[in-house]
């Protein structure tokens, strides 16, 4: 198979077989998609898988149906709905996007790449991505999907990410000048429902003729992955203070740094040697329960604390959330692992 004749055949199948998304319009609708729900739905799809980022993307756009009402929005409201998809400093970065489109383009996304690529938390996939599947710009796309189908079809056995240069200049010279937009998210779609990472189904795959690897019989073990470097453990302590009134103790995270602008009990330093760090005098208790959770580059490890408040104690830090105020789904994840464990314990007692 000639590249025109994969790049057709793929077209050809996404016709039929385009996955139902609630930020796409279906091919040839004749429809043209709305940049700000591509933009929002590439921030929310990256490092996040999406069956979790479609309930998300609902929510967003009812609250905030243009990117003028987003970039309208509260900081503290906007973090709260993200609570739960990880990677904050995205939802940060998002609102800012929001807001300098309004400020400096007017209230609509500007339509190339370039000028795309300057706007924050737009890095060059989300521009490339933006660009052509809401402006039919052909942009070459680079994503994990895309990475591995490329990897396939061209038997590319050098391993991940020094292969990146060549798996992108293969996708490159694929990517075709008509429906630009549509060919992404074909590559996109065959990459999470057939050219899967494990047991590829090469045989239903609509470029299996094309497929260099298939040929030789190791589509399955490709990409090569370079190996991963081991996580350290990080340890720490965390707080979880409920006042006799059922207020909560929350702080607002620093805006940079991990979990930033995040709604949060307090917690020590995490580190090897972490130190006690509480936000009142209490009478801590030990439930003998450890909050597990995994970030990019450490294992973290929070012992629980937990603290039952008079009504008149005045934390060092944090402010007492009114009980009918607090709402645990606005908690990013480790937070609510640790205010899931303190219900337990809760229970229990
Ligand atoms: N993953 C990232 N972007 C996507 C899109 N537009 N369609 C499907 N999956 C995706």
């Amino acid at each position: 198979m000639r590249e025109d004749q994969i790049g057709r055949a793929l077209l050809q199948w996404y016709d039929a077989h385009a996955r139902d998304l609630p930020w796409r319009v279906p091919p040839n609708s004749g429809e043209t998609a709305d940049p700000y729900r591509v933009w929002l739905s590439e921030i929310m799809l990256q490092q996040t898988t999406v069956v979790t980022v479609k309930a998300y993307f609902e929510r967003f756009t009812e609250l905030w149906p243009t990117v003028a009402d987003l970039a309208a929005a509260e900081d503290a409201d906007v973090m709260g709905e993200w609570a739960g998809l990880g990677y904050y400093a995205r939802a940060r970065n998002l609102l800012k996007c929001a807001r300098a489109v309004v400020s400096d383009h007017g209230g609509t996304f500007p339509g190339t790449e370039a000028a795309l690529l300057s706007l924050p938390g737009i890095g060059p996939y989300t521009a490339a991505a933006v660009a052509s599947i809401a402006f039919d710009q052909p942009a070459p796309v680079m994503d994990g999907n895309i990475e591995r189908v490329m990897a396939r079809l061209f038997a590319v056995v050098k391993a991940l990410p020094g292969s990146k240069p060549v798996l992108k200049a293969h996708a490159a010279r694929l990517t075709p000048e008509q429906r630009p937009g549509d060919h992404a998210q074909a590559l996109m779609d065959l990459g999470a429902t057939i050219c899967t990472p494990r047991s590829p189904a090469c045989g239903i795959c609509p470029l299996m003729a094309g497929c260099a690897a298939r040929k030789q019989g190791i589509a399955a073990e490709l990409p090569k992955k370079a190996p991963k470097k081991v996580k350290p453990i990080r340890y720490g302590y965390v707080y979880v203070v409920r006042r006799e009134d059922g207020a909560v103790l929350l702080e607002t995270r620093p805006e940079t740094g991990l979990l930033g602008g995040m709604l949060a009990f307090p917690s020590s330093d995490w580190s090897d040697a972490p130190v006690e760090a509480p936000p009142c005098d209490l009478d801590w208790q030990d439930p003998g329960l450890e909050v597990r959770h995994t970030f990019t580059h450490f294992h973290l490890r929070l012992a629980l604390r937990l603290g039952q408040a008079p009504l008149d104690t005045s934390p060092q830090r944090g402010d007492f959330v009114p009980k009918g105020q607090f709402k645990p789904s606005s908690l990013p994840t480790l937070m609510r692992k640790a205010y899931d464990l303190s219900e337990i314990d809760h229970d229990r007692t």
